[in-house]
């Protein structure tokens, strides 16, 4: 599948890349979401993501407090990894800090990236001290001294985006990202202005949590006791429960289906699906923790889903929606 620029940028990106999130190793306050991963699995998992023809990885300081950071250089490097073959996306934590601190901590990024490059960085949450023009400025001033390509946000409503999108331009440099949670069980980018604002100024959306933290790939629809052995954080934020699986069945069968006829898995059309449904300006990053789904994310950009199929998907995932 063909790469996309991210913004008006020149970073071009294959439209799955691959979340680190999973690399936290249990540390730090969202780490405790996934299982730790023991010796050699985050390497494995980044070697089959770059063998399966991914080129980009998002990681963020607050994955594991930098442990998510150092994982993935040491695997990009343990895997061989050609310097400008790839792209790393990482985020600045803003909670209880001001703007100040972008230009102060970004040492401390880059020796936990390195040898790597920082390509695009991206403020994590609304939620600084600062005004998001002081922040977007200090980003500009990393950008302007070389220590990143690139400037994206995260959670950002349509009105934070427009606001960090006009400040970056009076520095004459583009917004290049907004990372907010998009799949088939989250469409809030319809109907929070997101979709249309980010397509008017250029933006491209990258869908954080598209599979729903494993809902859509059915296993917890087949074997329900097993989402007891899911972290309760994991649990509340990605809604995993009896409620959503009778909620989502109907969607989770129809992903069945269109993935027999593909001879493809449901966590694969549904990654397809949320690349292609509204075009070019959405890339999706699913996280794994095992190398098969790292080589199964990138081989859902691997077949074309038919428009009957689309919008099949279309209406059970607003039905899935509509009796939330
Ligand atoms: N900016 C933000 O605020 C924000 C928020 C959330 C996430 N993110 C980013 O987005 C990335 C992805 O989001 P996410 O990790 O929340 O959710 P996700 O990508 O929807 O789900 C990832 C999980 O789904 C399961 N999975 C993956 N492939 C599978 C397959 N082929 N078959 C069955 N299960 C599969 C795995 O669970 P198991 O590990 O249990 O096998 C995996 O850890 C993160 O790694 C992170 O980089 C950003």
């Amino acid at each position: 599948m063909k790469k996309r620029r991210l913004g008006a940028t020149d970073l071009e990106v294959t439209p799955i890349g691959l979340g680190t999130w999973q690399f936290s190793n249990g540390t730090g306050l969202i780490g405790g979401f996934w299982r730790s991963l023991v010796e050699g699995e985050s390497e494995a998992v980044v070697k089959a993501a770059l063998e399966s023809g991914i080129n980009w990885f998002d990681t963020a300081e607050i994955y594991g407090k930098g442990n998510s950071e150092r994982a993935l250089a040491k695997a990009l490097s343990a895997a061989g990894a050609k310097p400008g073959s790839f792209r790393i996306a990482t985020k600045w934590w803003p909670l209880l800090r001001r703007a100040s601190n972008i230009g102060k901590s970004i040492e401390e990024r880059l020796s936990c990236l390195s040898p790597w490059p920082i390509d695009l960085y991206q403020i994590h949450q609304p939620f600084s001290l600062s005004s998001v023009p002081a922040q977007v400025d200090a980003m500009a001033d990393l950008v302007a001294a070389g220590k990143i390509r690139a400037v994206g946000v995260s959670n950002f409503s349509a009105r934070s985006m427009e606001v960090a999108h006009s400040a970056l331009a009076r520095r004459g440099i583009p917004l290049a990202t907004n990372q907010v949670r998009i799949s088939l069980v989250d469409r809030s980018v319809e109907r929070n202005g997101l979709l249309e604002a980010s397509r008017r100024l250029g933006v491209t959306l990258i869908a954080y949590s598209p599979l729903a933290q494993g809902l859509l790939s059915g296993r917890f629809h087949e074997e329900p006791e097993s989402v007891a052995a899911v972290s309760t954080g994991r649990r509340v934020y990605g809604g995993i429960g009896d409620k959503t699986i009778r909620r989502t069945a109907a969607l989770v069968g129809e992903l069945g289906r269109v993935a027999a006829a593909h001879g493809v898995s449901r966590s694969q059309v549904a990654l397809n699906w949320v690349i292609n449904f509204w075009g070019e300006g959405v890339v999706a990053i699913p996280g794994a923790s095992r190398p098969e789904q790292a080589k199964a994310a990138a081989g859902a950009m691997g077949f074309e889903l038919e428009s009957g199929e689309l919008a099949s998907l279309d209406r059970l995932s607003r039905e899935a929606a509509a009796s939330k």
